[in-house]
């Protein structure tokens, strides 16, 4: 992630990339030599150098620190999912923002992935969903290796799924509940998990997530039903809507467009430093960070409880 955001830097004209530090050094050396800017010891030095903006791409529960030493340095930063990988540890940034919305944005790409983006164009447009399904699964969790690794992840639902809990907030509401089972199937820690949202409108959720499903398609879809209406994403290729008594269904498909775009990291970019410069606050903020880790913690609590509904 590193390598990517540095490469959309070279974009830009108003960006300029100063440097990188990684604890390993060849790494650090190979993206200075293919991006430009300097190696540097720490995010303190480098701020000290003049970065004004710090993006952290270390492995998840490394996050904290860098954040912390970005922040208190007088940077502004740009966090990875997941933000970090515990309550306390999110009490802890949150105490140190002291409620400042334009100190700290979240990498929640999807929202700008053009099916998502299309999908909430449906909801704004008046698409009222009662009801969804979503599926986010891995075909494996050896890339990188260190996904299996809970004391580097946080445990499997920090990684790739929380994208998906930012979602069920973003296209659906906000969630008041949650109940989830888990299994550990094919690696050493749980890595299948059956979870139901529900919001506080009362609208209901079910996600299937899962770390070993293989790489046949789609492993990431989101179904949602409104008034006799339906939107359909597929992977982020593909977004399908049926409205109300609508006999004709609109589909839009960017499965060719350029990775960053369809990604939503393009635009994702575009937001955050568009905001940075007008010293307008973020879109996103430390408090949908925030609320990413309490979901992702009231599902492992549920799964240690049998399944029981925890209330966020
Ligand atoms: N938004 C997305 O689509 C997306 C996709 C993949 C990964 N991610 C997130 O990006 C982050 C990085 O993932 P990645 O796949 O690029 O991992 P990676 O292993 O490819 O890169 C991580 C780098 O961090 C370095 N590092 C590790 N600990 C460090 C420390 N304490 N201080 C300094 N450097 C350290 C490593 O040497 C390595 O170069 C993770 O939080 C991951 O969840 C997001």
């Amino acid at each position: 992630m590193g390598k990517l955001h540095a490469s959309l830097f070279g974009e830009r004209s108003d960006v300029e990339f100063i440097g990188v530090t990684d604890i390993d050094l060849d790494r650090c050396r190979q993206l200075c030599d293919s991006y430009g800017g300097k190696p540097f010891t720490d995010v303190k030095e480098m701020v000290q150098a003049g970065a004004e903006i710090v993006f952290v791409t270390v492995p998840n529960t490394k996050h904290k620190p860098i954040i912390l030493d970005g922040l208190r340095e007088g940077a502004l930063v740009f966090s990875e999912k997941p933000f970090v990988t515990s309550l306390k540890d999110a009490d802890e940034i949150m105490t140190e923002l002291g409620g400042r919305k334009d100190r700290l944005y979240l990498g929640f790409n999807r929202r700008f992935a053009p099916v998502y983006a299309k999908a909430k164009d449906y909801i704004n447009q008046g698409f009222e969903v009662h009801s969804g399904n979503i599926i986010m699964n891995d075909g494996d969790m050896l890339t990188p290796p260190w996904v299996v690794n809970t004391e580097m992840t946080g445990g499997f639902l920090y990684d790739t799924t929380i994208h998906m809990f930012d979602m069920v907030r973003y296209l659906v509401g906000e969630v008041a509940e949650v109940r989830c089972i888990a299994q550990q199937c094919r690696y050493p820690l749980q890595d299948n998990f059956s979870i139901v949202f529900t919001t506080n409108k009362g609208q209901s959720v079910v996600m299937s997530t899962n770390g070993h499903a293989s790489w046949a398609w789609p492993s990431e879809r989101i179904q949602l039903w409104g008034d006799h209406a339906t939107i359909v994403t597929e992977e982020l290729d593909r977004v399908t809507h049926c409205g109300s008594r609508q006999s004709t269904l609109d589909a839009t498909d960017v499965k060719n467009l350029e990775r960053n775009r369809k990604w939503g990291y393009a635009q994702m970019h575009e937001d955050f430093l568009g905001a940075v410069k007008a010293k307008r606050p973020f879109s996103i903020t430390a408090d949908d960070a925030y609320r990413s880790v309490l979901i992702t913690e009231a599902c492992y609590e549920s799964a240690q409880a049998g399944g029981k509904t925890i209330q966020i």
